[in-house]
Formats: structure tokens, C-alpha cells, sequence
């Protein structure tokens, strides 16, 4: 008889707790009448056509809860990464540049990203704008930062003897190693810009045979070929950034710089280039073909035109390389202003991505 007295007691107090849940959840719903009303009102808005679904993904609800933990953590450069994206080079030089590097740099320590500076040309005979891209302290020591050259800049320094001028510059910046842009075509369209007296390649592997720091190769919005994507992939370099075409294109804004007459014998040239999708679509292939012992390249950085998470999401998983994705303008876009902008930005793009990563499978 006790027994079954306890098992009573057990029984009504689970009911008493029910009916708290109960009522503290209708307590806990102040709103759902005017949600109710939205969803009458909102129902017809809310119509997404079969022909716009997103078919990169299996959308699997059923097997996860919602998830606790944002982004990553993952390694990347031999740094732990908070979520598996990268701030593209971008710009220095000017007061906003020195704003807007500051912002991105905040936000790589708050999220723990990596970020790759933009062109430090003018830093390399004058410490006049180190301001701009001295963001080694706001970024701590220990995320991935990387200076920047074009091609044509290390060459000359290469054939005047002045390897020791980039290595002071990674130096000063306190950077983990440099990023070389290779971007004939940007310099073609450029008033002012550079002849290049041999190929970008021999270029870089002269680099890599006598830098002292690790080295990355990226373009300016066009991407690469699948016979530059093979060379690279070739050499032991620390990451490959697609800088694809599809977003921002750097031979059309130097063309949009230059006079009428060019924008109109040139216009079409500017049309040429890859996706990051074609891209690591042929990446993926040579890695298969030549197989592992061939490749020296450790990472790669996915980006250009890389319009949000789900882009990135879907090709970093697709990467048969251990891969970040990059996004130059996106972030821009949010940090010319005031760190909240670019803080609600990035804490947005990992929220998502995070959702991505939880309920999608990438077909
Ligand atoms: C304002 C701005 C300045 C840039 N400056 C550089 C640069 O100095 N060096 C470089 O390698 N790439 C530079 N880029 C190119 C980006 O790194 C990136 O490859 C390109 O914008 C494509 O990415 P997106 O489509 O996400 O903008 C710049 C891009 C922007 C938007």
C-alpha cells in the first residue's frame, strides 16, 4: 500500500510539474496572437517556387537539435579558427583604409578569424601609413595575418637584390608570412599600371625557393585556370586563394578608372574568368589525378563572388583540401562605419553557417 502511495505522490507531482511547464509556457507566449494574425495575413508572401530552391543541399531536419556551438573550431594555418572564414585583402593607405582595417582586425580577434591585408606596396620604403596596417595587437598573436604584394613588385625587388626589404615588411607588420596577388589583367587595365617582365610563376617559385616565410597566391577577381590552379597546387605553398571571379573584378575597376576609348576596345576582356564552383571543381580533379604525394599546397581559401554562408559552406565542404572561405566586399560592405555594423555582419554569417552545418547535407 505504501507503495503504490509513493507511486500516487509521484505521479501527481509529475502532473503538478506539467501543469507548470504548461502554464509557463502559455505565460512564455505573449505574442501569439499577433503572430497568429501575421501568419494569416503573411501566408500568400511567404511562396517560394519549386524552381528557386537551392539544390547544393539536402535539407535533414530530423537529426539534430538546434545547435549549441557557433562555427568551428577548426585549424587552419596552424592556428585555431573560430569558424571557417577569412577577411580578403583589402586596402590601406588612406584614413577610412586605416578604419576599416582596424574593424576587420576587431572582429578576426572577436570571432577568431583569419585576415589577409591588402596591397602593403607603400609600406615597403616608408613607415608613413604603417598605421593603416599595423593590426597584429587588435588581432592577438595568434589568429593568421598575411601581408600583401602584386607580382610585379616582388619581381623587381627579386632582380634588384632586395629580398630583405618584403622580409622586414612581414617583420614590421608582425604577419605570419606574405600573400603574393598575381593580376595581369588588373595591371593591363591600369592607367598607371606595371609591365610584367616574366611569368608570375617563376616569380613565385623563385619566392618559394628563397622566402623565409610561408606564402600564399591569390588573384584580384578573375581566379585561375586549371593549368595555373595545377601549377600551384604543385608548389609548397601555405594556401591557394581562389580570389575567383563572380564578385568584385579588379581589371573592370581599374578600366572603369581608365578613359572611354579603353572601356570600349577592353570591355569584353573583363568578362573572362572562373568561378569558385568551376574553380574547385577543377581543384578537386588534379588533387584525384596527381594524388596526394604530388600536392604541396596545404590549404586553400575559397573565394570571389562568395555571397554568403551557404556559398561558403556548400564549397568548403566540397574542398578536398582543408578550407576556409573569403569574402573581400561582404565584409566591407560593413566596415566603414562603426564595429557594431560589421560585429552583427560576421555574428550573422556564423549563425548561419553554424544552421547550415547542422540541417544540410551538401548533395
Ligand atoms: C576595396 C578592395 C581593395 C582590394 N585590394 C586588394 C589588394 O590590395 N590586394 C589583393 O590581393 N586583393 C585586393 N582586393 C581583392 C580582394 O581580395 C578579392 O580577391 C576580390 O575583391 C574578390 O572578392 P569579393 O568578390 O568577395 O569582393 C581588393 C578588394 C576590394 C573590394
Amino acid at each position: 500500500m505504501e507503495a503504490f502511495w509513493e507511486l500516487y505522490r509521484l505521479g501527481t507531482a509529475a502532473l503538478d510539474n506539467n501543469y507548470c511547464m504548461a502554464k509557463q509556457f502559455s505565460d512564455q507566449d505573449p505574442t501569439a496572437v499577433s503572430r497568429k494574425s501575421d501568419h494569416i495575413e503573411m501566408a500568400f508572401q511567404s511562396q517560394v517556387p519549386a524552381q528557386a530552391l537551392d539544390n547544393r543541399f539536402y535539407y535533414e531536419p530530423l537529426l539534430s537539435g538546434h545547435p549549441n556551438v557557433k562555427g568551428g573550431p577548426l585549424h587552419f594555418l596552424n592556428c585555431r579558427l573560430g569558424a571557417p572564414i577569412w577577411v580578403s585583402s583589402m586596402t590601406g593607405g588612406t584614413a577610412l583604409a586605416g578604419t576599416i582595417n582596424h574593424n576587420l582586425a576587431r572582429a578576426c580577434a572577436e570571432f577568431r578569424l583569419g585576415m589577409g591585408l591588402g596591397s602593403c606596396r607603400q609600406l615597403l620604403f616608408s613607415d608613413e601609413h604603417l598605421e593603416d596596417f599595423d593590426v597584429r595587437e587588435t588581432i592577438g598573436p595568434d589568429l593568421p595575418l598575411y601581408a600583401n604584394l602584386g607580382v610585379a613588385q616582388i619581381d623587381q625587388l627579386l632582380s634588384t637584390g632586395q629580398l630583405d626589404r618584403m622580409e622586414a615588411l612581414v617583420d614590421k607588420l608582425r604577419a605570419d608570412g606574405l600573400i603574393i596577388h598575381v593580376n595581369p589583367l588588373q595591371e593591363a587595365m591600369q592607367p598607371e599600371g606595371d609591365h610584367f617582365a616574366r611569368s608570375p610563376l617563376s616569380v613565385i617559385e623563385e619566392m618559394v625557393a628563397r622566402f623565409s616565410r610561408p606564402i600564399i597566391v591569390k588573384e584580384v577577381g578573375q581566379g585561375f585556370g586549371p593549368e595555373s590552379i595545377k601549377a600551384l597546387l604543385q608548389l609548397p605553398l601555405a594556401a591557394i586563394e581562389f580570389a575567383a571571379a563572380g564578385g568584385t573584378n579588379f581589371a573592370k575597376l581599374e578600366l572603369l578608372r581608365s578613359d572611354a576609348v579603353k572601356q570600349e576596345i577592353f570591355g569584353k576582356l573583363v568578362t573572362v574568368g572562373h568561378t569558385a564552383t568551376q574553380m574547385l571543381g577543377w581543384t578537386n580533379q588534379i588533387i584525384e589525378t596527381l594524388g596526394a604525394p604530388e600536392i604541396k599546397v596545404r590549404h586553400l581559401i575559397i573565394s570571389g563572388g562568395i555571397q554568403d554562408f551557404l556559398d561558403g559552406y556548400y564549397l568548403t565542404e566540397k574542398a578536398l583540401l582543408p578550407a576556409v572561405y573569403g569574402q573581400a566586399s561582404g565584409f566591407l560592405k560593413h566596415a566603414r562605419g562603426d564595429y557594431d555594423m560589421l560585429q552583427q555582419y560576421v555574428q550573422a554569417q556564423i549563425d548561419g553557417y553554424t544552421l547550415a552545418k547542422t540541417f544540410l547535407k551538401v548533395v
